[in-house]
Parts: structure tokens; C-alpha cells; sequence
């Protein structure tokens, strides 16, 4: 039986099923996984995950008890949970990415959405079901007392499902996202809201990435529920029992983001963009395409800054990867088209004989992401909304001298916001001023902010981050 026991819907590797029947397992993706990968392995934490694609049913079919390290991969404790096709997708995908992170990103048109009908409390009823599995598996597995960690909004239900099978074991809830005001989360039907926020509240402990999102899940607790929130000492009572909220701003290893940034299939790359945009001036964004990510405005508030700014025609290039996120969702697919439509005005309007304006890159390509940190003068990172975004507090760690252009709306802004060039990610002028003031920072002086993004950025990495979340649940 285990002690420690993780849960998250992606898991730490994935499996893809050649023609001939052939498993090939690879790293999950994410800023979330990638976080968590390494900790989780190096302590024996017993990690949950579910069953992303056909090639991780095969090997959880092939794995006695779903047990993925049992049949001979070298993962680590790992159990892979095989939920029906069907369930899942209604789950993760119309109910975690299309509402509740729609939710707590602002993400909807309001005029014309969100719906909430008789195909909805289907839906939601899978994403029951799935939570319901989670919570079963972990019942299962965890030794008496043991500590559990809940990931993010896929699974909110499972810590009050889990506390109603085992009230023996201390579990913790963790939050990757921004939370929602309760003016825009009431959006929500109110079961299903009400729902969510008991389901939490069903741990012992609730984290956030920032104190902001902790103080709107509290607002939600109180409004929704009635609840008491106690904000200085942190904490939600309703019906009798007390979930502490925690504050944990995840960060970066440094280090071994260094490390990994000085391979030779990165020190390639940088030479191959070193060849294509020559002593130009750089300005990257790395991102998902992802709607709360704001890569449009990001490419037009670049357009306006050529407008503004003859003087840098021919002396910068705009670096912006922007690598397939989510595309079972029709949202998704469409924002990607306006990423590629709106890059092609600007290099309609721009481009010349021997100078792009713009390499718009749309796959993913990690070592290459690392070269362009490596090489960036300016990192612009401007989400509508976002939990944290780990791409601000990488940048400047591989960058010795790039200024960052930081939406006040990123959680990360709360630690880098002071040594920033801090945007409203909806005032495209404001942004676009911000790509000129960075490129044109005086050079100590960007070194000097550099050095404090640094510090900042690497502040809380991974292994102390899930450290200090396992001390509170003791
Ligand atoms: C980002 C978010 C996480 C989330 C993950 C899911 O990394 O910050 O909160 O868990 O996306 O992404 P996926 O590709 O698994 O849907």
C-alpha cells in the first residue's frame, strides 16, 4: 500500500501503437507533467493518471491491475485508469476544457454562450463517473493514512468522493489554474457550481497557484455556499468542517532547465536560427494554442509596433511557436487559423526580399523552444488569464538578457510583476509601446531585472513545491 499517491489526468508518459501492434511509450506533455514528472519518480509517489489515447488503453489492458511499472516500463509507480472512450471525452473534453476551464479563464461569448441543457447534465454526469473512478483507484490503493495530491479541475469532485470512502487518508486539492470571481462562476448551473466547490472542500487542504485565485475560490465559497472563509488565517469551514487554503506558487529547476537548454540538439538549433534571422534583434513567445493564451492581440499589438516604428523594419524578428493544444475542440482549431491568418497579414505587410518580420511555427519542437529562449531579447508572455505561465519564469532563466513583457493577468505576474514590463493583455497599443520600451532597455539595465526574474522565477522549484503541499497535509 502506498503512502503518497498523485492523481492528474495526464500522466507522466503516454503510449502511441504502431501498425504492426508495437507500444512506444513517451514523456506526457505540459507544463503540469513536466513539473511533476521527475518529483514524483525520484520519491516512489504512486502516480494515477488516466488513459489518454488507444496506445495507453493497450498497455493499461496489458498491465496487470493498470499497474504501467509493473509491466516492465520504467516510470515509476504508475497505475493507468481505463475509462470508457465515451465517459472520458464528455469528461475532459465538454466538461473540463470546455466549461470549467472556460470558466476560470473567462474564456466564454457571452452572448452566445455557455448553454447549459439536457446534453450538458450528461455530460456532467460523466464527469461524475470519471471523478467516481479516480476515486475508487485511490481508495484502492492508498495505505491507511496515506497522503493524496488531487490535481487541477479535472478532478474537483474526487476529494469529496475519496473522504466519503476512506476518512482515514489526508487529501490535498491543487488548483493549476486561475479561479473564477463568483459573479462569472455563478455562470455555472448552481448544482454544478455548488458541486465543484463542496467537492474541493471535501480535502484538507486547497492550493493555488497565487493569492489572488485563492481569495476568488474563497469569494465562491462564501457567495455560493455560505460558507466562512477565514482570509488571514486561510481557511473554509462549511458544514461543520475546516479545508485549509494554501498558497504555492509553482517555479522552475533552474538548473536542470539549464542543463537540459545546453545539449547539442539545442546548441543546433540555436546555430540553424542564428542562420535564418541573423544579429536581428529577437522578440519569442512560446505557447500552446490556446485561447486564454491571447497570441492574436500578441501579433497585432506586433503590428503595431512596425506601424509605430519604422526604424526597427529590417532589425527584428518576431519568434512566436505556438505548438497544437486541444484540438478535438472546434474553438481550438478555429483560434489557430486566426494565429496563421493574422501572421500572414503582417508578413503581407511587411515582409521583404531579406527580411521576415515573423516565423510563425506551429509545431512542437522542445529543443528548439529552448534555443529561442537562449536567444531571446524580448519574451513576450501576455495571457488573457492564466494560473501561473511557466514560459515567463523559463525565459529568463535561460536568457541572460531578456526584458519580459508580462500580462498583469498571468499569475506569475504576482513574483516577476516588479521586475517586468507589466501589459493589460487587451490593450493592444499599451503592448505594443512594451515591445519597444524592452528592446530598447539600456543593457545593465536589463541584465540587472534579468537577475531578479531569475531569482523569482526559481524561487519554489517542483521538488519543494510538492514538498511544502505534503508538510501541510501533516
Ligand atoms: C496546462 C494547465 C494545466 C492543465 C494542463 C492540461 O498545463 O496549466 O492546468 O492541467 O494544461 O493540459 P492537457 O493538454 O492535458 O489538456
Amino acid at each position: 500500500m502506498n503512502s503518497v499517491l498523485l492523481a492528474s489526468n495526464r500522466g507522466p508518459v503516454s503510449f502511441t501503437v504502431s501498425d504492426d501492434g508495437e507500444l512506444t511509450m513517451r514523456r506526457g506533455g505540459g507544463g503540469l507533467v513536466s513539473g511533476l514528472s521527475g518529483v514524483a519518480k525520484d520519491d516512489g509517489v504512486l502516480w494515477v493518471c488516466a488513459a489518454l489515447s488507444d496506445g495507453d488503453r493497450i498497455a493499461v489492458r496489458l498491465a496487470t491491475g493498470g499497474r504501467i511499472d509493473h509491466a516492465g516500463y520504467d516510470t515509476g509507480p504508475l497505475r493507468m485508469l481505463d475509462i470508457p472512450p465515451a465517459t472520458f471525452h464528455r469528461a475532459y473534453n465538454a466538461v473540463a476544457n470546455s466549461t470549467l476551464w472556460f470558466v476560470n479563464h473567462l474564456l466564454y461569448d457571452i452572448p452566445n454562450s455557455p448553454n447549459f441543457g439536457t446534453r450538458f447534465e450528461r455530460e456532467w454526469e460523466s464527469y461524475r463517473d470519471y471523478n467516481g473512478a479516480f476515486a475508487l483507484a485511490l481508495a484502492e490503493e492508498a495505505g491507511h493514512g496515506a497522503r493524496v495530491m488531487v490535481q487541477d479541475y479535472h478532478l474537483t469532485l474526487t476529494p469529496a468522493m475519496l473522504r466519503a470512502e476512506r476518512p482515514d487518508l489526508r487529501i490535498a486539492h491543487f488548483s493549476h489554474t486561475p479561479w473564477a470571481p463568483p459573479e462569472y462562476f455563478s455562470l455555472l448551473p448552481d448544482d454544478v457550481a455548488g458541486e465543484v466547490l463542496e467537492g474541493i472542500l471535501g480535502a484538507d487542504h486547497a492550493g493555488f497557484l497565487t493569492d489572488r485565485w485563492a481569495q476568488a475560490f474563497m469569494d465562491c465559497c462564501e457567495r455560493l455556499l455560505g460558507a466562512e472563509a477565514d482570509r488571514v488565517g486561510r481557511s473554509v469551514t462549511y458544514e461543520g468542517r475546516t479545508t485549509r487554503i494554501g498558497v504555492h506558487s509553482l517555479g522552475v529547476d533552474g538548473d536542470a532547465l539549464w542543463q537540459r537548454a545546453c545539449e547539442p540538439d539545442v546548441e543546433s538549433h540555436m546555430t540553424a536560427l542564428r542562420e535564418q534571422v541573423g544579429d536581428r534583434k529577437l522578440i519569442v513567445r512560446i505557447d500552446r494554442t490556446e485561447l486564454s493564451k491571447n497570441i492574436v492581440r500578441g501579433l497585432i499589438a506586433y503590428r503595431e509596433f512596425l506601424a509605430a516604428h519604422p526604424e526597427w523594419h529590417g532589425r527584428v524578428v518576431h519568434l512566436a511557436f505556438a505548438y497544437p493544444s486541444r484540438h478535438d475542440l472546434p474553438e481550438y482549431r478555429e483560434y489557430t487559423a486566426s494565429v496563421q491568418r493574422c501572421a500572414r497579414q503582417i508578413e503581407d505587410e511587411y515582409a521583404t526580399e531579406d527580411w521576415d518580420p515573423l516565423i510563425l511555427n506551429v509545431n512542437d519542437d522542445y529543443p528548439r523552444s529552448l534555443a529561442a529562449y537562449r536567444m531571446a531579447d524580448v519574451l513576450l508572455v501576455n495571457p488573457i488569464r492564466d494560473g501561473m505561465n511557466l514560459v515567463a519564469k523559463e525565459g529568463p532563466v535561460l536568457s541572460p538578457r531578456c526584458a519580459l513583457v508580462l500580462s498583469r493577468e498571468a499569475g506569475a505576474a504576482a513574483e516577476l510583476g516588479a521586475h517586468a514590463l507589466v501589459v493589460n493583455p487587451y490593450d493592444i497599443s499599451g503592448t505594443a509601446a512594451a515591445l519597444h520600451d524592452a528592446l530598447v532597455m539600456p543593457e545593465d539595465e536589463r541584465r540587472t531585472r534579468r537577475d531578479k526574474l531569475h531569482a523569482a522565477a526559481t524561487a519554489l522549484p517542483p521538488q519543494k513545491w510538492l514538498a511544502t503541499q505534503l508538510e501541510a497535509l501533516t
